[in-house]
């Protein structure tokens, strides 16, 4: 775990190159996240048809009171995959936290929104990491190990597959100790009209938020993609129960990058994310096989998004 300095280092290159020449191509979500990529994301929160941030900030609003005294004050407050901040910062006031430990894969992002929350809470102990959750993470021995809270909203837990989501819970658990609890934000299965719009707006922010990956592969690896060759591609699969995110060939191309090349022919895809929805009941299972448990659940009136309390069992 890096304290805020480039966290792209050479392995991630390796790895980004290594998916791209897969048969079926594919480039990890977390490649998404550079400045502008983690830019474009907050913008998608704020759109109409994204209603995963705004359902879950109504279901928080809801039952922040319960939640703050099921979690008691003066915990320390790890936000994993912060970005801009301001979903913890929203629970500052009725979580009163006595430090926030903020991790993101995009440490210049997180760098200038710390920053701005030095500012504004003088009085919290706060410390920001660069960290790829994807990667077998543990917090340095400077944050204290007792009374963590961990945060992890926006369902982000949906961009693992469930083995790895199992996988991910129990690290999380691995790093807490008897005293410690999960807050976490789940994205629920509805229909896939409502899904798919959430993830193909119509004023085209999530199609930038994907196609500049490619962006972000040119500068990482060299490589030479061609915004104009390449469309945004939103599907559901109901089998597997998740959104799944391509960029597809307009027509035939070869990009090439130092070290490598690969042709795509027209119509070809690079698989660029899954977003897992989940029943309420086999999340809740998902929890208990990872070692949480007195979970307390909220969702919305009409039950899109749940908000889950749990303990270190
Ligand atoms: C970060 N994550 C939970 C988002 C999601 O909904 O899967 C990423 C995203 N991709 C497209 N829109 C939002």
């Amino acid at each position: 775990m890096q304290e805020l300095e480039s966290s792209w280092p050479d392995d991630q290159r390796r790895e980004l190159a290594a998916g791209l020449a897969q048969a079926a191509a594919q480039i990890a979500p977390k490649f998404f996240y550079d400045r502008l990529g983690s830019a474009l994301f907050a913008a998608i929160c704020q759109l109409e048809e994204y209603y995963p941030t705004r359902t879950e900030r109504e279901v928080l609003a809801g039952c922040c009171d319960e939640l703050a005294s099921l979690a008691g004050a003066g915990r320390t407050l790890i936000d994993l995959g912060a970005g801009d901040c301001v979903k913890a910062e929203h629970l500052f006031a009725r979580l009163q936290p006595r430090r926030y430990v903020a991790l993101d894969i995009s440490a210049d992002f997180l760098d200038a929104s710390l920053a701005r929350l030095r500012r504004e809470h003088p009085a919290l102990v706060i410390n920001g990491y660069g960290c790829d959750l994807t990667t077998d993470w543990s917090l340095p021995a400077e944050v204290p190990r007792d009374a963590r809270l961990f945060l992890y909203p926006g369902s982000s837990i949906g961009n693992f597959a469930p083995e790895d989501a199992r996988t991910f819970l129990s690290r999380l658990r691995a790093n807490a100790d008897a005293d410690g609890q999960l807050l976490i934000g789940v994205d629920l299965v509805k229909d896939p009209a409502t899904l798919v719009a959430a993830y193909d707006d119509a004023l085209g922010v999530t199609a930038a938020f994907n196609r500049n990956v490619l962006l972000h592969a040119n500068r990482l690896l060299g490589a030479d993609f061609s915004l104009g060759d390449w469309r945004h591609l939103a599907l559901f699969d109901p089998v597997r129960s998740r959104i799944e995110m391509h960029l597809e060939a307009l027509r035939q191309v070869t990009v090439a990058w130092p070290g490598g090349a690969r042709q795509f022919r027209a119509g070809e895809r690079i698989h660029t994310e899954n977003s897992y929805k989940y029943r309420e009941k086999d999340f809740i299972e998902l929890l208990r096989i990872a070692g949480w448990s007195n979970v307390r659940c909220w969702t919305d009136p009409r039950r899109w998004f749940a908000v889950i309390f749990a303990q270190a069992a």
